[in-house]
């Protein structure tokens, strides 16, 4: 049916394919809106010098963070779905909970880069699925890709100066 091909993932033909992007994208959207809490947390809570690089940077990211989520939210909504409230919400990031000692930078350096490692691997997914299905989705995504993977090889870098050659 040439008329139902041509609406692409809006179309009839597509509402299964549909509704599993928009399930892949209220995860997203959630991790995202977890990762502004997190970054709040860690860019006000570490003490000491070497935590001013570390803090600025994460006060930057927060309006980052936000932004993809406020993204994903309208994508959501442009794929019939409905953005869900915050009950639905369960916090899954346990390694960027404050750490015992407030100068222990090494701690949230490590939260950091686990919780963009988490959102690439989403990603990734996300990308992978929306190929010839949701171009507009995919491209969305690629270019939110992009911003973690370079918040990772910033905190990397940050990591290795932290620990030192050889590592902590
Ligand atoms: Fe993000």
């Amino acid at each position: 049916m040439a008329a139902a091909a041509s609406q692409g993932i809006l179309g009839d033909d597509m509402k299964a394919d549909r509704e599993q992007i928009v399930e892949m994208l209220v995860k997203a959207y959630f991790m995202e809106l977890e990762t502004v809490m997190s970054y709040i947390t860690n860019s006000v809570n570490p003490d000491g010098i070497r935590a001013r690089e570390i803090v600025e940077s994460l006060e930057t990211d927060i309006q980052e963070e936000l932004g993809h989520a406020q993204q994903f939210a309208a994508r959501i909504k442009e794929l019939y779905g409905v953005v869900p409230g915050s009950q639905q919400f369960s916090a899954e990031q346990s390694f960027l909970q404050p750490p015992e000692d407030q100068t222990d930078i090494a701690h949230v350096i490590r939260g950091v880069i686990e919780a963009e490692s988490g959102a690439i691997e989403h990603y990734n997914a996300v990308i992978e699925f929306t190929e010839g299905r949701d171009p507009v989705t995919q491209d969305l995504v690629i270019a939110i890709l992009r911003d973690e993977e370079g918040h990772r090889r910033l905190f990397e870098g940050f990591l290795r100066e932290v620990e030192g050659p050889g590592g902590a």
